[in-house]
């Protein structure tokens, strides 16, 4: 079946999505974008990622494409052309085409929008999540503004081709404290060998996971205790467990990081509750 893309208000076949060479995305990576889980068809986490596009873009001083309902619309329309079940659906906006000029160009230049979804093979993906996956740890070599969700996003992919390199999932950057801050795509979360949930707080340089929110949401109601507190490589090791979130892995239990077994080397019961519980929410909550 032939994809669609949807690109400054019309949509075209995936293969012939094009954007222009003086596009701030493509020289200066000045843009954000979002990624919304598709669950039956329909966007996962819809508002949470919204507020953030929102943030993201008010950070940045990028007008917003367009309103909710209108970019809701164009998601959905992208998802439904593509007919995407179980999947993604990204979302990019950048500051607009104009000659290469560091500073912003012009008031009122149009923003880029872009649109794409793809199917993912959940039945798959639940495979790898019952047999656990790897991370490694990677220096901390980000910019001081990892809450905004920006396109720029060099070190991420050099931290993740590294850890594909190393057979692992994930690369959890580890600033100069020694601490963990997030993954290259999602952010982590152990419970350590008291049985504390633990996972990075807000206030430093990560980016605020809207899984992680919901995820926070989730626990509460549960009556699971959580304490949003950094936690080093070696507490992760010694760790009865450890798991990631995001949009692409939903909950992820770790059972290796650098090569060795994160508690007993085996998926624990925590994440894999967790995992689902998340799973039934966003299913439920949908639009
Ligand atoms: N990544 N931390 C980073 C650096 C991320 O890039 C992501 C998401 C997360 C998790 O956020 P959320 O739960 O809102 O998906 C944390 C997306 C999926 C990506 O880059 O494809």
């Amino acid at each position: 079946m032939s994809r669609i893309a949807y690109v400054n208000g019309r949509y075209v076949p995936h293969g012939q999505g094009a954007v222009h060479i003086e596009d701030r995305g493509f020289q200066f990576a000045d843009g954000v974008y979002e990624v919304w889980a598709v669950m039956g068809g329909r966007l996962s986490d819809a508002a949470g990622h919204f507020e953030r596009l929102d943030r993201s873009l008010a950070e940045l001083s990028i007008d917003p494409p367009m309103s909710r309902a209108a970019l809701t619309v164009v998601l959905k329309e992208t998802v439904r052309r593509n007919r995407v079940r179980e999947g993604l659906v990204y979302l990019q906006v950048t500051r607009g085409v104009a000659p290469r000029d560091h500073a912003f160009p012009a008031p009122g230049t149009p923003v880029s929008v872009i649109v794409t979804a793809h199917a993912i093979d959940r039945a798959a993906t639940e495979v790898r999540a019952e047999k656990g996956a790897a991370v490694i740890t990677v220096p901390e070599t980000r910019w001081a503004r990892c809450d905004i969700k920006t396109v720029s996003l060099l070190p991420n992919v050099l931290a993740k081709q590294q850890a594909r390199a190393a057979g692992a999932v994930e690369a959890w950057f580890v600033d100069e404290l020694g601490l963990v801050t997030e993954g290259a795509s999602s952010n982590a979360w152990i419970i350590d060998k008291h049985g504390a949930l633990r996972t990075r707080d807000t206030q430093a340089n990560i980016l605020r996971g809207i899984t992680r929110q919901t995820l926070l949401a989730v626990m509460a109601r549960e009556g699971l205790k959580v304490e949003e507190r950094p936690f080093s490589p070696e507490e992760a090791k010694e760790a009865r467990e450890a798991f990631i979130t995001g949009a692409g892995t939903l909950v992820l239990p770790i059972v290796r990081i650098n090569g060795q077994p994160v508690g007993d080397g085996k998926v624990g019961p925590v994440a894999k509750r967790l995992r689902r519980l998340y799973i039934e929410e966003a299913r439920g909550t949908a639009l």
